[in-house]
């Protein structure tokens, strides 16, 4: 049974200036069953933001449709829950008060969302963070926060938009590890997006490779490993043989000159 399915999307703009359209997405086609985590990888520009954009309800879509547990999208909607690159918080509000506002939105009792909020942020490790405000965070924290308020409202399919690409190679290491032992506890179905191979293939159970810019879909790989995976798994070779398939598929963004490539050669 599949929780998502996207069926020949095109999702296109029209220019403000020049009127002229521009396919952002063509003619995409693809399915993540109930509880997979499923990466999507493309250079920038290919149409990933586009494309989550168009799966939250955001973007309305030139053609084709998008399923969600059996359901046309049609607009936001509560069962889907957007990450994205950039944390968003509320600088006046508080974390814990950051992570209930979209409980409270929905329209659960503030005492009943503080707890439910307080909740989560266990979850991510940031309970004794609670009373700070997000510029007393740093960047992997506020990442955190945001994905608590992602969580909290127990979506069935969580949308990540590079999540962890602001964030130093280091901390961004240790968020990968974080995000896999809180989906393994909270286990979902998730559309990854990254331009990271290592992180598409650490985290997920498929990795959809899309093209240069108009995004579509090019490759579809699985990957065999069983969770908990260490992060030193990145160093075996049966994960740089993947990474490395991967890697092969992958365009280059057309606006990037040699040797600019943070998918650096594996080989
Ligand atoms: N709101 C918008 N209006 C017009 N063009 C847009 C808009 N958002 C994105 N685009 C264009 O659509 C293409 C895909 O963008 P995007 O989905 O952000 O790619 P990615 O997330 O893979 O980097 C790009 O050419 C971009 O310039
Ligand atoms: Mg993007």
């Amino acid at each position: 049974m599949s929780l998502l399915a996207v069926e020949h999307l095109t999702v296109a703009y029209t220019m403000q200036r020049t009127r002229l359209n521009l396919t952002a997405v063509q003619d995409v086609s693809f399915a993540a069953a109930s509880g997979e985590f499923v990466a999507m990888i493309g250079p920038s520009g290919c149409g990933k933001t586009t494309l989550l954009n168009a799966i939250a309800g955001l973007t309305p879509p030139q053609a084709g449709a998008i399923c969600v547990d059996g359901r046309p999208v049609r607009g936001p909607g509560h069962e889907r829950a957007m990450v994205f690159q950039a944390p968003a918080l509320l600088p006046w509000r508080t974390v814990v008060s950051n992570v209930a506002y979209g409980l409270e939105l929905q329209g659960m009792p503030k005492p009943q969302a503080a707890r439910v909020a307080r909740d989560y942020l266990g979850v991510v490790g940031l309970r004794d963070f609670a009373e700070s405000y997000p510029r007393e965070l740093s960047g992997g924290m506020q990442q955190r926060a945001n994905l608590a308020r992602a969580l909290s409202i127990q979506p069935q399919l969580l949308l990540c938009d590079e999540p962890l690409a602001a964030l130093d190679a280091q901390t961004r290491e240790y968020m990968q590890a974080e995000l896999q032992r809180i989906w393994l506890a909270r286990p979902m179905t998730a559309l990854y997006v990254t331009h990271n191979i290592a992180e598409a293939v650490f985290l997920a159970d498929r990795v959809l490779v899309m093209s240069a810019a108009p995004g579509r879909l090019k490759a579809d790989f699985a990957v065999p490993f069983a969770r908990p995976r260490a992060l030193s798994i990145q160093r075996t070779p049966q994960f740089q043989a993947i990474a490395e398939a991967i890697w092969a598929q992958l365009e280059r963004p057309a606006d990037l000159p040699a040797g600019h490539d943070e998918n650096a050669d594996p080989r």
